[in-house]
């Protein structure tokens, strides 16, 4: 296919770059970002390159009403020779079409949008910070901007990529956090928005994290709608149990983000021949292993975080701590590989980078 130019408009007043010690998560952005157009009769059209900037909108855009949007994320290195390293980043443009499908939104092309996040990536290159723990993560978003309150897709979009030096997600890094499983409030359910990347599935968990804070936990461990039975998600992430030699993780049921990072660990676990097996998971069923001491880690999978263990459940006032709280030998050496693969400090077998 021919990708079309991107224009470039290179800004003049070059922001104050962050401490890389205190990037916390999401809180600063690069100089530059990368927008494109779609109406009904052009399509997708024209993709720039821009000084970093508020977009305006008219107050009737549809995504401000009906909430019609789909987002994506992954992270930029650099290596310690200066090349510049996306992680699996087709994954995440394919999955973002997969998103639009169940939003109404039109497709990308998803080697024009490759092409354009990495133009936007090299733009901005000297913003990708090096520090350990430390990377650019990249937010591409599509918006429905038709300013029109009737209940249907909208006739007029913007795709969006924005870029953001960070660190890590939660302020324990890669120390274990409480997890309060969450009996009331449910993030998806089967047939819904689960598996899409889309806003109101955070705005649905927002609830219930408020809560789980208030009560000293970091997240919630999120069940399934019908049942309250089956494990779901954790938090923003997919989730994983390591019992009696094997791992487990919630089988994709509609409901459940296929996450690169899941994806990412099973095939590590597969080639380490680590039993790893995608099944429905009740949440009786940890607590047993529990009891029996057959429970040895459990730890969350995402973009942001990369690997976060869980130190200690909460079901209905039955706590549960996992490894004596601490961080599992699994969960640190999926952690260290990861990110060193991504990093490029570790060979790649898999030819993930990009
Ligand atoms: C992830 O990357 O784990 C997430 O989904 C969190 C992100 C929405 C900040």
């Amino acid at each position: 296919m021919t990708i079309r130019p991107i224009e470039i408009q290179r800004t003049t007043a070059k922001k104050q770059k962050p401490d890389q010690q205190q990037l916390g998560f999401g809180l600063h952005f690069t100089d530059h970002m990368f927008i494109m157009d779609y109406s009904l009769t052009n399509g997708w059209h024209q993709p720039r390159i821009v000084p970093y900037q508020p977009i305006s909108m008219d107050p009737a855009a549809k995504v401000l009403h009906y909430g019609q949007t789909i987002f994506e994320g992954l992270k930029a290195y650099k290596t310690s020779d200066g090349r510049i390293l996306l992680f699996r980043p087709e994954k995440n443009l394919h999955r973002l079409n997969n998103s639009g499908r169940r939003l109404g939104i039109p497709p990308l092309d998803e080697e024009a949008a490759l092409d354009a996040l990495q133009q936007l990536v090299a733009v901005d290159a000297d913003w990708i910070p090096s520090e350990p723990g430390t990377s650019l993560y990249i937010r591409p978003f599509v918006i429905a901007t038709q300013p029109a309150l009737g209940v249907d897709p909208s006739a007029h979009y913007q795709f969006i990529i924005i870029l953001s030096p960070v660190g890590s997600y939660y302020p324990e890094g890669v120390n274990p956090v409480k997890i309060y499983v969450e009996s009331h409030y449910v993030r998806a359910v089967k047939g819904g928005l689960g598996e899409a990347k889309t806003a109101g599935n955070y705005a649905s968990g927002l609830k219930a994290q408020e809560a789980a804070k208030e009560k000293g936990y970091s997240q919630v461990l999120w069940l399934d709608g019908v049942h309250r039975t089956y494990i779901e998600e954790v938090g923003s992430m997919n989730v994983f149990f390591k019992m009696d030699g094997t791992v487990y993780t919630p089988a994709l049921n509609g409901s459940i983000l296929d996450g690169i990072t899941r994806g990412s660990i099973i095939q590590l676990l597969q080639k380490w021949g680590i039993p790893v097996v995608e099944k429905t998971i009740s949440i009786e069923e940890i607590y047993e292993a529990g009891r029996k001491g057959t429970l040895e880690e459990a730890f969350g999978t995402g973009t942001a975080a990369v690997i976060s263990p869980i130190g200690e459940l909460n079901w209905q006032d039955n706590k549960l701590v996992i490894h004596e709280g601490r961080t599992g030998e699994l969960s640190a050496k999926l952690y260290d590989t990861l990110t060193g693969i991504q990093s490029g400090k570790v060979e790649d077998p898999f030819q993930w980078m990009v």
